[in-house]
């Protein structure tokens, strides 16, 4: 596969639209930062009632309410919560982006379920960063970038996907790789991992370690440093050396243990599980079952948070993280 750096990109493209970022929450603020500090004309959009107006106007950025910065735009970027963008693209972008503007998402959830159908007179794209928003702005500042993922669902200009490689420029993407995939790969591919191993997966993994260890009797506080505390220091090896290189680094009993015991405890029920689960969002059950809960008010969400509050190892683990300089929820 391709990987696109900056030198394949065209920075006048970006530099030549008027842009307005819908929403100022964890990517808003991170790519509206960044695209003030790429020379790129940028507004936020912000509900009148928005607490976050004063950090966007002390971050030296141009705010106006939703309506209005769509208004003065041709390039939107709907940065508000994945729940709130098909009514936010209704009421605010649909009768206000002109002719041969670009919508711009950074997740392909909408476009992909159908939740939004689009004018065809627009460019649609997605710009999909390989990172949470602080990230995405850190290492920009840094001078470098997270990878970005680009797509195009929609080019009524011909420009389209230009104009999305010159977007994922301005957001520092360039720097670190630029990925082209489509609404549908990278939807289904992020509810995935977030589902299987970064999410669910891991937080239950975690979890059933800790309560094996505190059912047999082990004492809770070196339940919680060997089975959650100590995921920062092999992911982190992960991250930078991959798997084989992290299995190089552990002792040689831990890496013996890993290939013996690990496929017992990660093995063919649980890769079963993961296809069910690739299944459900691939022929849409996973979306409807979430709209269903967005519709109710969030009862399943609500449910977990007070559930994983109260259990063991968050009291546990807010105690020890408070002697550790680390917030204690
Ligand atoms: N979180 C990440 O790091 C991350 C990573 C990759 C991709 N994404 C994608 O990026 C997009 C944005 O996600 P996010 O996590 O950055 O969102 P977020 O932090 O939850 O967005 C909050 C912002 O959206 C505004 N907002 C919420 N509802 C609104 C409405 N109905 N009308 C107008 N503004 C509204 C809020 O305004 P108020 O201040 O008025 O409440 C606030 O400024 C999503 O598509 C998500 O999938 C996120």
């Amino acid at each position: 596969m391709r990987l696109f750096y900056d030198a394949d990109t065209d920075p006048n493209l970006i530099r030549g639209r008027r842009v307005a970022v819908l929403g100022f929450g964890a990517q808003g603020r991170a790519q509206a930062v960044n695209l003030k500090d790429s020379a790129v004309a940028v507004s936020v959009g912000l509900r009148k009632t928005s607490a976050s107006r004063p950090a966007a106007l002390a971050a030296g950025l141009m705010v106006a309410e939703p309506a209005e910065a769509v208004a003065a735009a041709d390039v939107v970027v709907m940065l508000v919560p994945d729940e709130a963008q098909p009514e936010v693209y209704r009421a605010v972008v649909e009768p206000r982006l002109p002719k041969g503007g670009a919508l711009v998402f950074a997740h392909g959830y909408n476009i992909h379920y159908g939740r939004i159908r689009p004018r065809a007179d627009i460019d649609v794209i997605m710009v999909a960063p390989n990172g949470i928003g602080e990230q995405v702005r850190a290492q920009y500042a840094a001078g470098h970038g997270v990878p970005g993922m680009i797509a195009v669902q929609q080019d009524a200009s011909g420009g389209a996907r230009a104009l999305a490689l010159s977007y994922a420029w301005a957001q520092g993407h360039g720097r670190a790789g630029i990925i082209e995939s489509s609404f549908k790969e990278e939807t289904e591919t992020d509810l995935f991992a977030e589902q299987a191993v970064l999410c669910g997966g891991l937080t239950h993994l975690i979890s059933a370690g800790f309560d094996t260890l505190v059912e047999a009797g082990y004492a809770p506080e070196i339940a919680y440093f060997c089975c959650l505390h100590e995921i920062k220091l092999i992911a982190d090896m992960v991250y930078a050396r991959g798997i084989a290189g992290m299995r190089e680094s552990i002792s040689t009993t831990a890496e013996f243990g890993d290939y013996t015991r690990g496929p017992r405890v990660i093995g063919p029920e649980a890769r079963t599980a993961m296809r069910a689960l690739l299944g459900e969002i691939q022929n849409g059950a996973f979306a409807k079952e979430l709209e269903a809960e967005m519709q109710a008010d969030k009862p399943v969400i609500k449910a977990g948070r007070a559930k994983a509050r109260a259990a063991l190892i968050e009291r546990i683990g807010g105690e020890l993280r408070s002697h550790m300089g680390q917030p204690k929820r």
